[in-house]
């Protein structure tokens, strides 16, 4: 099977004050094309640092990350930001929307970093935040939707750009149980269609049957088998 993302031994610390935080202590795992893959662990484990590396968008202290079988090389900024353009589609754990830009607008946004026209945009867009049952509130702001409306509006963002990678961090804790069973059913969709690699963080529970694998951190260490089960 393709490796999509292999991280080998990386370690992240932060600096508090004069107190160091070892966030990741020698992680590695590797995970495939077409994996569903949840990162779970309590909080403070080091679950969105992992995924923020693994995103490219922190850098590690040590060890290395190789995306779709090339090393990435953290200080080429300009390339990273059109690979992740181009590949990825990232969940925040607190959505990252633009409050001033409509639905609509928000999702539209990494579509201007391609070809497609404005009307090609306005048309995918719509789409996508038609699957994810946002069809009526395609022109509201972000202050103007609930909680979970939001989170929906941060995933038809994620996937408009039909990524290979999908990277999310808790995409169900502002949930409801009909919107998180209806989140699931898009992203397995986008998995077993379309061959989209998935791995989010979450705690929860009611996500466990739709699950293939799960990556447990502990303490910022790997206490599951990183390598494929
Ligand atoms: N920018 C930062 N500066 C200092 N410490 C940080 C920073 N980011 C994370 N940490 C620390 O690193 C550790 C791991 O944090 P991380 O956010 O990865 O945890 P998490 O598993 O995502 O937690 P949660 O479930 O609460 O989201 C924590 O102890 C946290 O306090
Ligand atoms: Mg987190």
């Amino acid at each position: 099977m393709q490796a999509v993302i292999n991280v080998k031994q990386i370690g992240r610390q932060f600096l508090q004050g004069t107190q160091t935080i070892n966030a990741l202590t020698a992680v590695s795992l590797t995970i495939c094309k077409g994996e569903f893959v949840a990162i779970n662990g309590y909080s403070g484990s080091g679950k969105s640092t992992l995924l923020n590396i693994i995103g490219t968008l922190d850098k590690p202290g040590s060890g290395e990350l190789e995306l779709f079988g090339a090393p990435v090389d953290f200080n080429d900024d300009r390339s990273l930001q059109q690979f992740r353009a181009q590949k990825m589609g990232f969940i925040f754990q607190n959505f990252n929307l633009n409050p001033v830009l409509t639905a609509l607008e928000n999702v539209q946004m990494p579509l201007l970093l391609t070809d497609l026209n404005s009307r090609q945009r306005r048309e995918k867009s719509t789409a996508v935040l038609t699957k994810v049952g946002l069809a009526e509130r395609i022109n509201h702001k972000p202050g103007q939707l609930s909680g979970g409306q939001q989170q929906r509006v941060a995933v038809a963002r994620a996937l408009v750009s039909d990524p290979l990678l999908l990277l999310a961090d808790e995409p169900t804790a502002n949930l409801d149980s009909e919107s998180t069973e209806q989140l699931m059913l898009v992203l397995k969709e986008m998995n077993e269609q379309s061959g989209l690699t998935v791995l989010f963080s979450s705690h929860d529970e009611r996500l466990l049957k739709h699950i293939n694998r799960t990556i447990t951190l502990n303490d910022g260490m790997l206490i599951t088998p990183g390598s494929q089960l």
